[in-house]
C-alpha cells in the first residue's frame, strides 16, 4: 500500500510517498481502506517536533529518541471496511467508518487496522468521506474542553480565541449547541466564516483589544496559546474559566499560580480521545449541529504540499488528504 512516511524529523520535505505492506486485522481487528484522512497541527507538531515552550525535552523520549517512533503521521480518518478478523461482531466488509486514532497514528496510508473497540465509528448519514474525516481531531478537543472540563451550559458567555482553526471552528459549533453565547475571535479574511459557524459575535483580533472591552465571560477558550490567566483575569467572570488548549510550560504554571486564589479557575493538558467522544459527534453531525470546516484538500502525492500549507498555521478549519 503507499504510505506517507517520515524517518527523520524536520521540515515537510521529510515526508515521502513510499510502498509499505498492507497490515492484516488481528482477530479482534478491522482493515480499514483510508479514503480520506487530514494533516492536523498535532502532524505538524510531530513531524517538526515544534512543540510548545517548555515541552521540548519531553518530545523525543515520547515520540522517538533518534528518530520518529511511528513512521506514518495522521491522527484521524475516513474510509470503508475492507475486512473484519474473526471475533469481530460491530463491522463488516463495506461498513463506512470514521475513526480517530489521535496520537496512535497511521492514517496518512492507504490501509489502517483498529480494534474494533477503539475510537471507530460508523460514519454520519450525509456527509461525504473528506467531511468525516474531519470530525474528529477538532470536535473531540472542543468536547474535551468544554463539556468535559469547563461543563460549559445553556446561557454560558463563552469567548472562543483562534476560532477558524480546527479546534476553534468545532468549539464555536460545540458552544453553541451546548447552549451558549459565542464570541470568536479571528482576523479579518475569517470574520464571515466563523459567522457563518453560529458565533453570535465576532471581534477581529487584529483591530480590537478584546480582552479590554468590558465584557466578561464565563469561559476563554483560548486555542491558539496567545494569552494567560493575568491577561484574561479580568474578562472572566466571578467563578469563570480559562481553557488553555495550546500553552506552553511557563504559561500554564504562570496561570495556575496567579489563579490559585479566588473561584476563577484554569483548565490545561491534553485532550482526552475517546470512542463516545466519536459517538457524540456523529450525532450532533446527524442533526446538523455540528459540521467540520473543510480548508483545502490535496490528493496523498501531494502530502508535502499540505504540510507546508499546515505549517503556515493559517488553515481555516482542517486540511484534508484524499487517497485514490
Ligand atoms: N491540548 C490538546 O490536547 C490539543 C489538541 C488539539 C490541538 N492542540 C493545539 O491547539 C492549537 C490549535 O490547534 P488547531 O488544530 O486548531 O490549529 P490550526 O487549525 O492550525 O489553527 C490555525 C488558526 O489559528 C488562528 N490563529 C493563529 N494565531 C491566532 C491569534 N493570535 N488569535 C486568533 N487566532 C489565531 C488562525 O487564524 P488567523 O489566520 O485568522 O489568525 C488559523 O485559522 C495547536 O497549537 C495544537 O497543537 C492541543
Amino acid at each position: 500500500m503507499k504510505a506517507a512516511v517520515y524517518r527523520q524529523y524536520g521540515p515537510p520535505e521529510v515526508v515521502r510517498i513510499e510502498e509499505l505492506a498492507r497490515p492484516e486485522p488481528r482477530e479482534n481487528e478491522v482493515l480499514i481502506r483510508v479514503r480520506a484522512s487530514t494533516v492536523s497541527s498535532a502532524d505538524w507538531r510531530v513531524r517538526s517536533l515544534k512543540v510548545p515552550a517548555g515541552f521540548g525535552l519531553f518530545a523525543r523520549p515520547v515520540l522517538g529518541m533518534f528518530g520518529p517512533r511511528k513512521a506514518v503521521l495522521g491522527t484521524e480518518l475516513a474510509g470503508e471496511i475492507e475486512a473484519v478478523g474473526s471475533a469481530v461482531r460491530k463491522f463488516k466488509a463495506g461498513d463506512a467508518v470514521f475513526a480517530f486514532p489521535g496520537f496512535d497514528m497511521g492514517c496518512h496510508a492507504e490501509y489502517r487496522t483498529l480494534p474494533e473497540d477503539g475510537r471507530i465509528m460508523p460514519m454520519p448519514a450525509g456527509v461525504s468521506f473528506e467531511e468525516a474525516a474531519a470530525i474528529s481531531f477538532g470536535g473531540s478537543t472542543a468536547l474535551h474542553y468544554l463539556r468535559d472540563r469547563a461543563k460549559a451550559k445553556p446561557g454560558d458567555d463563552v469567548l472562543i480565541i483562534g476560532a477558524s482553526g480546527a479546534v476553534g471552528s468545532a468549539a464555536v459549533q460545540i458552544a453553541k449547541h451546548l447552549g451558549a453565547r459565542v464570541t470568536g475571535v479571528t482576523s479579518t479574511p475569517n470574520l464571515e466564516r466563523v459567522s457563518g459557524l453560529g458565533a453570535d459575535r465576532v471581534i477581529d483580533y487584529t483591530k480590537t483589544r478584546f480582552l479590554e472591552g468590558g465584557e466578561k465571560y464565563d469561559i476563554i477558550f483560548d486555542t491558539v496559546g496567545s494569552t494567560s490567566f493575568s491577561a484574561c483575569e479580568s474578562a472572566l467572570k466571578e467563578d469563570g474559566r480559562l481553557l488553555l488548549s495550546a500553552a506552553g510550560l511557563p504559561q500554564i504554571l504562570a496561570s495556575s499560580w496567579a489563579s490559585r486564589r479566588g473561584k476563577k479557575g484554569v483548565v490545561s493538558g491534553n485532550a482526552t480521545e475517546s470512542v463516545e467522544h466519536l459517538r457524540y459527534l456523529k450525532e450532533l453531525v446527524e442533526a446538523g449541529q455540528y459540521r467540520p470546516l473543510i480548508d483545502r484538500t490535496y490528493p496523498l502525492e501531494r502530502i508535502v504540499d499540505a504540510h507546508a500549507y499546515v505549517d503556515a498555521g493559517r488553515k481555516r478549519g482542517s486540511v484534508v488528504i484524499t487517497m485514490a
